[in-house]
């Protein structure tokens, strides 16, 4: 059973005249890691906040484990099932990388035992140093941030990450380290993972491609995007 669906969706941005995504129907199990590629604009982000409840569909549903997420509590939802990784952070700044992972695990109302000691864990894993675990965001590199985006989307132990270019910053190395930290987690602790991507090293090691076309025409319009599995 998939633990995610999109189940024929199509979406537009109210005021524009164009279908973003039309008849939408992809699946994401446990366990695997899938990349989402298509051209700039081809409604990738767009397809993620749909995934992420952030928005909802025009037409279809979001489903999660086979019920609809607007049925949910949307908040539990967000805070708990799903990791999400923005493409631009949001990242508190002022806060240190540290503070920003606890704040997380805060909203999520799970019980740890140690949260200062679990972020530094998780900081360590994705190869922050402790000094840098201890620095305020915004004296922190691209590439640094990107990997707190990481370690906070992980402090809950969500059984899905969406991650909207998460290597899109950082060179060829660490974005192998990156994608070594997302393989171990579809394949040791049967994470579903939704990677958005423009890079054919990251598509590379998926273990499903669903391919975006950008839509031309306006709607309404029957025809079915292109959404077959390449992968
Ligand atoms: N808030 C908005 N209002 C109107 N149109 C929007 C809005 N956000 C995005 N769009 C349009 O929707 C389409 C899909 O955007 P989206 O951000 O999902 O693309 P993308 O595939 O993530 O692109 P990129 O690879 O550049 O990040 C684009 O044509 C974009 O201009
Ligand atoms: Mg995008």
């Amino acid at each position: 059973m998939s633990i995610l669906s999109l189940d024929n969706v199509s979406y537009f941005y109210d005021g524009t005249k164009k279908n973003v995504l039309e008849n939408i129907s992809y699946d994401f199990d446990p366990g695997l890691i899938y990349a989402v590629v298509g051209r700039s604009g081809a409604g990738k982000t767009t397809l993620l906040s749909l995934l992420s409840g952030l928005t909802n569909p025009k037409k279809g549903s979001i489903l999660w484990n086979e019920k609809d997420i607007n049925k949910l509590n949307k908040y539990t939802y967000r805070s708990q099932y799903i990791g999400v990784i923005f493409q631009s952070f949001n990242l508190l700044p002022n806060l240190t990388a540290v503070e920003n992972v606890i704040l997380s695990m805060d909203i999520s109302g799970k019980k740890f035992n140690n949260k200062k000691q679990h972020a530094l864990e998780l900081l360590g894993k994705v190869g922050l140093s402790e000094d840098e675990a201890h620095r305020r965001v915004l004296k922190l590199s691209g590439g640094q941030q990107q990997r707190v985006a990481i370690a906070r989307a992980l402090s809950y132990d969500p059984e899905i990450i969406l991650a909207d270019e998460p290597t899109g910053n950082l060179d060829l190395e660490t974005q192998d380290d990156i994608l070594d930290i997302f393989s171990k987690l579809a394949k040791e602790e049967n994470k579903c993972i939704v990677l958005v991507t423009h890079s054919p090293q990251v598509s590379e090691r998926a273990d499903k491609i669903y391919e975006l076309i950008p839509l031309k025409g306006t709607r309404p319009k029957s025809d079915q995007q292109s959404n077959e599995k390449i992968g």
